[in-house]
């Protein structure tokens, strides 16, 4: 086999990383120029941002009345954990896992919190385990949108209305970029570095009802560090949920943040940011239909993620063989048509391309053929050697 030669067409844009993502397409440093930089957060020019951030975000993702959203330190893990900390003990839970991250909470419900009660469910890299089969009357912790497996939930049908357990949800990977049901979800956290293309470093905490009334009703056996509280005296700590954050924030994230709601506003509102998410996931999915040496490494086409699309080489000869991959994955940042491709360190051996709305189509588009040139430059290359 000859070496193939390279496209004509390179992304404009090759960022498509899973976290950070690319930033929204009108980014530009000199947008963050009203950041209060040099000012107390607790100034009145601080907490109008913050507020400002938390009502937008409500807004955007159309979180409904009554359920509470706040910005938390230490991004999506942080606002995960803390929300696993403050809530879980107070009956039977169930983690359940389907790729890394999820496994990590796993981890943390056995190993740190120690539960008493904990059935863990976990299922393989592709796969999903069997929502109808969990007890929704135990609290549930889990992953929407794995984001090292590229599978998602589908929809939040088989999650009961009068369920008596708490949901708590992961979403950092879905919000955005998927319908969440409110409803149905009563802790869901995420970052500002995923979607939306925000910063690292802080965290979202969203609210029902039901959790601020656990939390005002259930004090954890284990001692909470100060940046896991959201109650003082056995009531919830309004402020936080007002922009009076636990710690110091970065007011350039804030300003950035808002800056990437406006975007978001600007292609449509959660409706355009999920459709682009669509169109974007599409245009992989038509090239994976379109070459029997590659698929998603979700087995369900229900369950097909529409921003960490994972793929999987799947010609015997190179299938799994993470050599293989990773050289592919390196001729295409050589080329430097996509960066932070490569399949998460933990998740079997393939691509993964993020989708999620601030990555541009057309850049998809014109990538397509750059991973056909490079999965046939690594098999000439090897077989010449
Ligand atoms: C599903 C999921 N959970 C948690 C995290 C951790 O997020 P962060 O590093 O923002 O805390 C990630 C990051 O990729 C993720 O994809």
């Amino acid at each position: 086999m000859s070496a193939p030669a390279t496209p004509a067409t390179r992304p404009a844009n090759p960022r498509f990383s899973s976290g950070p993502c690319a930033k929204p397409p009108v980014f530009a440093l000199e947008s963050l120029s009203d950041a209060p930089l040099g000012r107390s957060h607790r100034a009145a020019v601080g907490k109008s941002k913050l507020k400002q951030a938390i009502d937008e975000t409500a807004q955007l993702l159309g979180v409904p009345d009554g359920y509470k959203v706040g910005i938390v330190p230490a991004s999506d893990t942080g606002a995960y954990e803390m929300a696993m900390w403050s809530l879980l003990g107070a009956r039977p839970s169930e983690t359940l896992a389907w790729e890394s991250f999820g496994k990590g909470w796993v981890t943390d419900a056995v190993k740190q919190l120690k539960l008493a009660e904990n059935e863990v469910r976990e299922a393989e890299y592709g796969e999903i385990v069997d929502l109808a089969a969990v007890d929704w009357n135990k609290d549930i912790c889990f992953t929407w949108n794995g984001t090292t497996s590229g599978v998602r939930v589908p929809n939040g049908d088989v999650i009961p209305a009068d369920r008596e357990g708490l949901t708590i949800c992961d979403a950092t990977s879905a919000a955005f970029a998927q319908d969440l049901p409110w409803d149905k979800l009563d802790v869901t956290t995420f970052s500002w570095q995923k979607v939306m293309g925000g910063e690292a470093a802080h965290g979202v905490i969203v609210l029902s009802p039901r959790a601020v009334e656990r939390l005002e009703s259930y004090t954890p056996a284990w001692p909470l560090p100060k940046i896991f509280r959201l109650t003082k005296g056995g009531k919830l700590i309004d402020g936080i949920f007002k922009g009076e954050t636990i710690n110091t924030p970065s007011m350039l994230c804030v300003e950035d943040w808002l800056l990437a709601l406006a975007w978001g506003r600007s292609v449509g509102g959660l409706k355009g940011l999920i459709d682009r998410a669509d169109q974007n996931a599409q245009v992989v999915w038509d090239f994976v239909a379109a070459n029997d040496w590659i698929d998603n490494l979700a087995v369900d086409k229900a369950t097909w993620s529409n921003t960490s699309v994972c793929l999987k080489f799947t010609d015997p000869a190179v299938a799994g063989d993470a050599d293989f991959a990773k050289a592919v994955q390196k001729k295409l940042e050589a080329e430097g048509v996509a960066y932070d491709v490569g399949s998460y360190r933990d998740a079997p051996a393939g691509l993964r391309i993020w989708c999620g709305g601030t990555v541009e189509k057309a850049d998809l588009e014109a990538l397509m053929p750059w991973i056909d040139w490079a999965y046939h430059a690594v098999l000439s290359e090897r077989e010449a050697a």
